[in-house]
């Protein structure tokens, strides 16, 4: 038996469109266990009891790697993610379903092997790789490789999601997006990505707010996002250090002074105004990733 806790992550911090992400103290947790015959699924909701489900698909992947054929599989679920809002719901179950078809059938994938089938599984590294490792992260993708290092960040900030009670899938959010970008968008988001990544290290955290703006992403999802600019302009008026779509949204995560007593009271009272419901949560890095026991 295999318990697998995977942190969630929120991807993109602003300008690092598919390349940055980070993981926070928020986690889903799977015990995965081989049994005799059949899959039996415990802790999610009955339409995703199946073999649709991508922690079991995830799983297979790495079985058919092995070239292994469990005789039946019993997966427990304890999700604390959010589904669907941009807080890494996915890359968790990708994660946490490789790493427990791993543990059970020894190990035998190299931490690179599970990192490569993740990010190939979801598409782009930027949710896997902190999922994995924790931290912040920067990561691309060099033919099938991806390759990752983790910023070394002065950690005098905390962060706050603000989670709406709707959901907006990573596929919708990304047919929005346009085929080609502008010269000048790219060079936009280059500096800006410099910028964050040399903020972070520094701890030069009165940089944040220009480091976090973006022009290849989040105007064009702003529209799926009802209030997007004016709760960024209310997070801005309340002392937030960034503000920015968390992964493709609709959840957006604003970054805060350590010693903010503030923020969320004033923001909770202005996002109660608002027609959606929205959830205001503070947050702490995660530094550890995901973590596998053998049980
Ligand atoms: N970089 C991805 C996106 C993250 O913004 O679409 C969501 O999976």
């Amino acid at each position: 038996m295999v318990e697998v806790k995977v942190p969630a992550t929120s991807a993109n911090i602003g300008p690092g469109f598919d390349c940055l992400g980070l993981a926070v103290k928020k986690y889903n947790r799977f015990v995965v266990e081989e049994i005799e015959e059949g899959l039996v699924f415990e802790g999610c909701e009955e339409e995703f009891k199946n073999e649709e489900n991508l922690i079991y698909v995830s799983m297979k992947k790495c079985f058919d790697k092995l070239n292994y054929t469990p005789t039946g599989l019993s997966i427990k679920i304890e999700g604390d993610i959010p589904v669907s809002r941009g807080l890494g719901s996915s890359a968790a179950c990708v994660v946490g379903g490789i790493l427990a078809a791993n543990g059970l059938t020894g190990g035998t994938l190299s931490e690179e092997e599970v990192l490569n089938l993740a990010a190939e599984m979801e598409g782009h590294p930027d949710n896997i790789t902190p999922a994995l490792y924790g931290g912040i992260t920067v990561s691309v993708t060099e033919e099938d490789r991806t390759i990752y290092n983790k910023i070394n960040i002065k950690e005098d900030f905390k962060l706050c999601a603000l989670i709406p009670d709707f959901k907006l899938s990573t596929d919708r959010a990304r047919a929005v997006l346009p085929k080609t970008i502008d010269y000048k968008q790219g060079v936009y988001n280059i500096g800006r990505v410099a910028l964050m990544i040399s903020a972070l290290s520094s701890g030069n955290l009165e940089l944040l707010k220009i480091a976090c703006k973006d022009k290849l992403h989040e105007d064009y999802r702003a529209q799926l996002i009802e209030n997007f600019y004016d709760i960024k302009d209310k997070c801005s008026e309340f002392n937030a250090l960034s503000v920015f779509l968390s992964g493709a949204g609709p959840a957006i995560m604003v970054m805060l002074r350590k010693d903010d007593t503030s923020f969320s009271n004033n923001i909770k009272k202005y996002l109660d105004t608002l027609r959606n419901r929205w959830e205001v949560l503070e947050l702490d890095i995660d530094n550890e990733g995901s973590q596998v026991t053998i049980l």
